[in-house]
């Protein structure tokens, strides 16, 4: 019996042994067993679900929207998420422009396995969040990483344009997440127009995680899908903006002729996300224009805190633009690279934080704190994390 297992293990598809499970939530169920630690490892609102959301999916059970909606989506909330989009970001998106999918996930999953054949190149600037490489080699084709660690984590025009000519036609798609997951970093306008003016040149695909978009600290949220409409697969959701990360509700938007394309591997994947999470993801389009701004509030606040106490601490880190995450440097006095780092940290002052290498070339050195955590936690670990500090040349 055993041995059949083996031999059907063996049989799987070959894409399988490129991938192995993540190593952020394994770290994070290792470090869970410990008792009294504080996690600042996932990338998870602290917020509940606002009560008018909730309360319009309550609403949706009593009324049985318990049946299959269509498979792109119920045409309200797709409407909603085009008005929300145009009006946050000048998107001139409609309902045809989107697929509603099961989290921003399912996004990325059906943007990338509709875009590559076996072979393709896929440029991923990095540290990024890893879930962009094992669906890129999953489906076959090879990430081409680009370290951005030199110019504070933003992608250069450059480094971009070299990337794209040694590569050659074989690259179809670009990557692009910000505000980013893990370096907190995000693009200024003239960020977003430098790479589009490249883009633009190349029928390449631009990946677009802007699942973000709406906590930036600074200037406002710029979508590469204002510059690129016709080749941006623009990706957001309701995870983080309005603390949905459960509901699994995100978005996929595109031409609507590429949409058609989107929409059979979609459909073939999930059919359609559930429906009365697509209800109460309809009443926070509509209506929760001010829930994620309410909640950017506190995680500055955060932001700022974390930030002031690690670099006091010997780490350096650039100020926060967005997102929830402070990516900060080990300094290399320490002699101790970033696993080891959080391995003692998390064993012996049960704090957990997430290793820099985990995101790909750039993230050496580094530790990920998420700060979407409580006051009162972030206060306790930054003082366990000066514990662990004062052992340290
Ligand atoms: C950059 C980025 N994209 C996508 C996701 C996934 O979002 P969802 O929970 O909607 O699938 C995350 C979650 O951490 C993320 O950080």
């Amino acid at each position: 019996m055993a041995e059949r297992v083996q031999r059907l293990i063996d049989r799987m598809r070959d894409d399988l042994s490129q991938v192995t499970p993540s190593d952020i939530r394994s770290f994070d169920q290792e470090v869970s067993k410990i008792p009294g630690i504080i996690k600042l490892t996932l990338g998870e609102p602290d917020f509940n679900t606002p009560e008018h959301v909730k309360n319009a999916a309550i609403e949706s059970i009593k009324e049985n929207h318990t049946h299959y909606a269509p498979s792109n989506g119920t045409p309200g909330l797709r409407s909603a998420v085009a008005n929300f989009l145009d009006k946050k970001y000048q998107l001139n998106y409609t309902a045809d422009n989107v697929i509603v999918t099961v989290g921003a996930t399912e996004a990325i999953w059906t943007a990338v396995s509709s875009v590559v054949n076996r072979g393709d190149k896929v440029i991923i600037p990095t540290p990024i969040w890893p879930m962009y490489i094992p669906i890129t080699k999953v489906n076959g084709a090879e990430p081409v990483f680009l370290d951005t660690s030199d110019n504070h984590f933003v992608l250069t025009p450059e480094k971009l344009e070299q990337a794209i000519k040694e590569n050659g036609d074989s690259v179809k798609a670009v990557v692009l997440n910000f505000p980013s997951n893990p370096t907190g970093m995000t693009y200024r306008r003239e960020d977003v127009a430098a790479i589009a003016a490249v883009l633009k040149k190349y029928d390449i695909f631009v990946i677009a995680d802007e699942i973000y978009s709406e906590l930036t600290y600074g200037d406002k949220h710029v979508s590469i899908a204002e510059y690129l409409p016709d080749q941006t697969l623009l990706i957001n959701g309701v995870s983080k903006s309005h603390a949905m990360t459960g509901w699994r509700i995100g978005v996929l938007c595109a031409p609507a002729p590429i949409v058609n394309q989107l929409a059979k591997i979609h459909q073939y994947s999930v059919t359609t996300a559930t429906r009365v999470a697509q209800d109460a993801a309809q009443e926070a389009f509509e209506n929760g224009f001010e829930d994620g701004p309410e909640m950017k509030k506190e995680y500055q606040q955060r932001a700022q805190f974390v930030y002031e106490k690690m670099t006091e601490m010997g780490f350096s880190a650039h100020q926060p633009e967005g997102a929830f995450y402070l990516f900060a440097k080990i300094p290399a006095s320490w002699n101790v690279d970033d696993k080891s780092f959080c391995h003692d940290l998390a064993y012996t002052n049960k704090v957990a934080l997430v290793a820099g290498s985990s995101f790909g070339p750039g993230g050496e050195g580094y530790v990920r704190i998420s700060y979407a955590a409580s006051m009162d936690n972030l206060k306790e670990a930054m003082k366990r994390i000066k514990e662990n500090v004062a052992t340290r040349g």
